[in-house]
């Protein structure tokens, strides 16, 4: 496909604001909110929505607003799309649940299939279905600590790897995702990450010196010989979209191979033609013992997985992995569904697109305004960094906000993250045409203009 996008339903896919933003129904229900839902459950832009599709949010009060955060990487294909709503709506005729674990059905295995199949490395593979992201990363290290009989995990600066007792463990950031929340469980280590705007001899020296310093941290603060895992995102997500440089990842996996240590990627964001490629491992030639997906693999349902090679997965003791609802059949279906539509609409060539569109608009702004520091990402992962400009790199979180409430006061919808939230990320459905992107663009480029 080109710039086409997949049939987006009955939405017009226009940016239309016909109140300010928030309106006033949006406003009437967050007032509901507060008074209903516990106060830890943020959100973003507190826009109520009522359908959405393609590229377009359509909120309670009748804006048209363009999504370019898919809500956090996950609806790859669009919003309802097409393919996944029938999926799901027969699905749910047929049966609602059963757990997998009493009486199984054929949907949870083709949907194990087809994870052996897509994800990178030929041998033999088996999967196991859960329901979020977290989730899955905790059954990654249950099996990586049953293969190997070791304990400890080794995890990155600026790693988000979910929000249950072991992943905020591995996740690095202190505020808002650990803080209070502690103890949290043991035998994690930290390690720097390869972040080559940050790395403090320069780009140039970061993808050697990131990894000697991890393989010396590993030798004298963990033992090799006791490293059950490393676990990596292969694209940092609320990190920062932090890429590490050419080679890195598959210097990390093959000294983990020479050590006996399972290389866990976590593939949740960064997942499903999300980068251009079914996996961003794919782009880097590697292939992770154990890779880590959920978000955008089912369209909007529920569904996370584990998937890795065969020795690695089946020698777990039987009944050991699980849950009432991982793997539901009606989020198989979907999923299933959501790997056609991404395979019949090439939307790893989509997400190319959308590269070549955003990365050149972004680096003529990132000309014109010298707080954006860095212009980073691949496929339609893509992010800048705000710093105080004038080549001081101290983040920028205040303009960062400021850019941020701009696009949503003027119905974009876009994400901040990054350790010291100074970074904008883009993660546009893959379903949203180039006319759409480029208005969003434009105003983020409007939203400089009025913030600077
Ligand atoms: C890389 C990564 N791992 C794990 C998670 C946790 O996924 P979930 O929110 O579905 O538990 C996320 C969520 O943002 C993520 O980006």
């Amino acid at each position: 496909m080109t710039n086409a996008p997949i049939e987006t339903g009955h939405i017009e896919q226009r940016r239309i604001l016909v109140t300010a933003i928030p309106g006033p129904r949006s406003q009437l229900l967050q007032e509901r909110k507060l008074s209903a839902v516990s106060a830890g459950v943020g959100t973003g832009l507190p826009v109520y929505v009522e359908r959405a599709g393609g590229g377009i949010l359509v909120d309670v009060d009748g804006n048209h607003l363009i999504d370019l955060g898919s809500g956090i990487a996950v609806t790859t294909v669009g919003n309802a799309a097409p393919r996944v709503v029938s999926a799901v709506q027969s699905q749910v005729e047929d049966f609602t649940h059963t757990c997998f674990m009493v009486t199984p059905y054929e949907k949870y295995v083709e949907v194990c299939e087809r994870l052996n199949a897509l994800t990178p490395g030929d041998g033999e593979k088996r999967s196991a279905l859960f329901n979020s992201g977290a989730e899955a990363v905790e059954n990654a290290i249950k099996v990586a600590r049953v293969f190997t009989g070791r304990t400890a995990v080794v995890a990155f600066e600026h790693a988000y790897h979910g929000r249950t007792n072991l992943t905020m463990a591995l996740t690095a950031k202190n505020m808002p995702y650990k803080q209070g929340f502690g103890p949290f469980a043991s035998e994690i280590y930290r390690v720097p990450m390869a972040y080559p705007y940050r790395w403090p001899t320069g780009a140039d020296h970061c993808a050697d010196e990131a990894f000697e310093e991890f393989v010396s941290l590993v030798h004298t603060q963990v033992g090799e010989q006791n490293a059950a895992a490393v676990i990596i995102e292969p694209i940092q997500g609320e990190g920062g979209f932090i890429v590490p440089p050419a080679g890195y990842l598959k210097r990390i996996a093959d000294w983990c191979t020479q050590h006996g240590i399972l290389f866990i990627a976590d593939e949740i964001q960064c997942g499903f033609c999300r980068t251009g490629d079914w996996f961003a491992c794919d782009h880097e030639g590697v292939v992770p013992d154990l890779i880590t997906t959920g978000k955008g693999i089912a369209g909007g349902l529920p569904l996370a997985a584990v998937t890795g090679r065969a020795e690695v997965m089946d020698s777990v003791h039987g009944g050991g992995l699980g849950g009432t609802y991982g793997g539901n059949p009606v989020a198989c279906a979907a999923a299933l569904a959501a790997i056609e539509t991404m395979q019949t609409e090439d939307l790893c060539g989509r997400a190319r697109e959308i590269e070549a569109l955003f990365l050149p608009r972004l680096r003529g702004l990132a000309e014109r305004f010298d707080v954006i520091g860095d212009v980073r990402g691949r496929g339609a992962m893509l992010a800048i960094e705000l710093v105080a400009g004038g080549g001081d790199k101290a983040p920028n979180p205040t303009l960062t906000a400021a850019v941020n409430a701009y696009c949503h006061s003027q119905g974009v919808v876009t994400l901040t993250a990054g350790t010291f939230g100074n970074v904008l990320r883009f993660l546009p459905p893959l379903s949203a045409g180039d006319d759409l992107l480029n208005e969003g663009l434009d105003i983020v480029g409007q939203a400089f203009v009025a913030s600077t």
